[in-house]
């Protein structure tokens, strides 16, 4: 089985979120299945770094007014990539999608045109004799990808679109459609046309053969208006396409056991080490050592997805039980403004760091004795899984890939905290559970037992994909 596995970030060369992650993980998983998977990005200079000997086998004209591009083959740890060498889109400051300011790139819906187009141009054999079974094409970044093959009909590659995220969808103004080369019919409602716009994101859920997302929760609730984000009519007509297949965690990275970026290593049966995990991360934020109530970590993007408003409203509770919080994000303006202004009220509760930091996260995830995951909506999240193997406990919101991983300790099997309604006053009551638990030392024990043996390994994940395509491809 031959896959072309298209997309724009893969860890730890460059990451924005869990889709880097992801990639990361995937491609490994189904090579060790038996897969022939190649990756397709954009030569992103972090990329291109992280590649080291590139070697050219092809170049091309493309339709975008671009002077001709380069596709090169390397590798991103062990896995084969070709990269699109076309300097005049991706050498750039910034992250693949926004400049150094945050602002969107102009020309986006030319960049990542020509990411699905060249995509599509695999099915001609162009590249190094090698011509995939399955093009599989990653958030609307890569939407195009199936259009372009649906463009190209005949005996095409079957192709699989993967949601990570709805909610970012690649929309341009209407004018931009004749720059992007596909049949004039596309720009309508059975296409990628979207309230008189292009949306990218529309084109891989109208065009793929399959579409999936990252849990099965979230498969079910894009179907409706609430988290449909405008495409639940289509997802709905496209439902016997659709499914959820959950992300996993990738043990490499994260695994008490065995990480070299927290200060001290442990497992379910040797839990000391964790202790010295806690200490140390109190100590290195300033926090005070003798808290009466657990400490609690969030590691994330400051976005209205992530709920991390309703943690600033709830903040009071949190510190009168006697709990602590260590947060590292970044994001949104007021939030960062209103999480480091909590900080400054009380140091010694408080902490928090905003940017970007493997390293603290990692150490946030083994020191903190609670993962806070308060969510609006999340299609699969991963730091709730990291907190599960981490032996911290997560508390979060019932949705999404949160809903499928986490059980509430109010079950026997519970191995967290869950709740509800997106309002403070619900995430209030969650924490004041925490606190009743955390007073009866045996039984947070064995919730964090039961965290422990959970297990989101890739594997039966990547054979739910793999039997995805040979569905489609049953010969190859
Ligand atoms: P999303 O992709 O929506 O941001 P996920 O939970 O799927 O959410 O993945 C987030 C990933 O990004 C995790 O690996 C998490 O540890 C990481 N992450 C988020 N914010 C930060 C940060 N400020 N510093 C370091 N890692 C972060
Ligand atoms: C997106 C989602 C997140 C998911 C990640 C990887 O960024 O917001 O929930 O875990 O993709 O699939």
């Amino acid at each position: 089985m031959q896959v072309l596995y298209v997309s724009t970030e893969v860890y730890p060369a460059l990451k924005t979120g869990g889709l880097a992650d992801v990639n990361a993980a995937l491609p490994p998983a189904l090579i060790r299945l038996g897969a022939d998977v190649r990756l397709l990005l954009p030569a992103f200079p972090a990329l291109l770094k992280a590649a080291g000997q590139l070697e050219r086998v092809a170049k091309l004209d493309t339709v975008f007014g671009t002077a001709p591009v380069e596709i090169s083959r390397g590798t991103l740890d062990g896995v084969p990539a070709y990269f699109i060498v076309a300097p005049e889109f991706y050498a750039r400051r910034g992250n693949p999608y926004t400049d150094a300011k945050g602002q969107d790139w102009p020309d986006n819906h030319l960049r990542f045109a020509l990411l699905g187009w060249v995509a599509a141009r695999f099915a001609d054999s162009a590249f190094d004799g090698w011509r995939p079974d399955i093009v599989h094409s990653h958030d609307w970044h890569a939407g195009l990808a199936p259009a372009y093959l649906a463009a190209r009909g005949g005996d095409r590659p079957g192709s699989v679109f993967t949601v990570h995220n709805l909610s970012y969808q690649g929309q341009f103004p209407a004018e931009t459609f004749g720059a992007l080369h596909l049949p004039p019919h596309f720009f309508g409602l059975q296409g990628l046309e979207f309230y008189g716009k292009v949306n990218f994101i529309k084109a891989g859920l109208h065009y793929a053969d399959r579409i999936t997302t990252v849990s099965p929760t979230y498969a079910r609730e894009i179907q409706t208006p609430q988290q449909g984000c405008g495409m639940e009519g289509l997802l709905r007509s496209r439902a016997g396409a659709l499914t959820g297949i959950l992300n996993g965690v990738d043990p490499q990275e994260w695994n008490p056991a065995s990480d070299p970026r927290i200060p001290a290593r442990y497992d379910a049966g040797h839990l000391e080490g964790k202790a010295v995990c806690k200490t140390a991360l109190q100590t290195g934020l300033g926090l005070g050592l003798n808290a009466a109530g657990p400490l609690f970590g969030a590691v994330s993007r400051l976005t209205t997805q992530k709920g991390l408003d309703l943690l600033l409203g709830a903040l009071p509770r949190l510190t009168a039980g006697g709990g602590q919080l260590a947060l590292l994000g970044a994001g949104d303006a007021d939030l960062e403004q209103g999480f480091r202004a909590a900080a400054a009220a009380h140091p010694r509760a408080v902490a928090v760091r905003i940017g970007y930091d493997e390293d603290r996260a990692h150490r946030i995830v083994a020191g903190a004795d609670v993962m806070v995951v308060p969510s609006r909506f999340e299609p699969c999240g991963l730091t709730q899984m990291y907190g599960l193997a981490y032996g911290t406990l997560p508390l979060v919101r019932r949705v999404g890939g949160l809903a499928d991983t986490v059980t509430d300790a109010a079950v026997p099997e519970g191995d967290g905290f869950v709740f509800e309604e997106t309002n403070v006053a619900a995430l209030g009551a969650a924490l004041e559970r925490v606190f009743s638990v955390w007073r009866e030392p045996h039984i947070w024990a064995a919730l964090r037992r039961q965290a422990m043996r959970a297990d989101f390994g890739w594997e039966p994940s990547a054979r739910r994909y793999l039997d995805l395509y040979r569905g489609l491809r049953p010969h190859a």
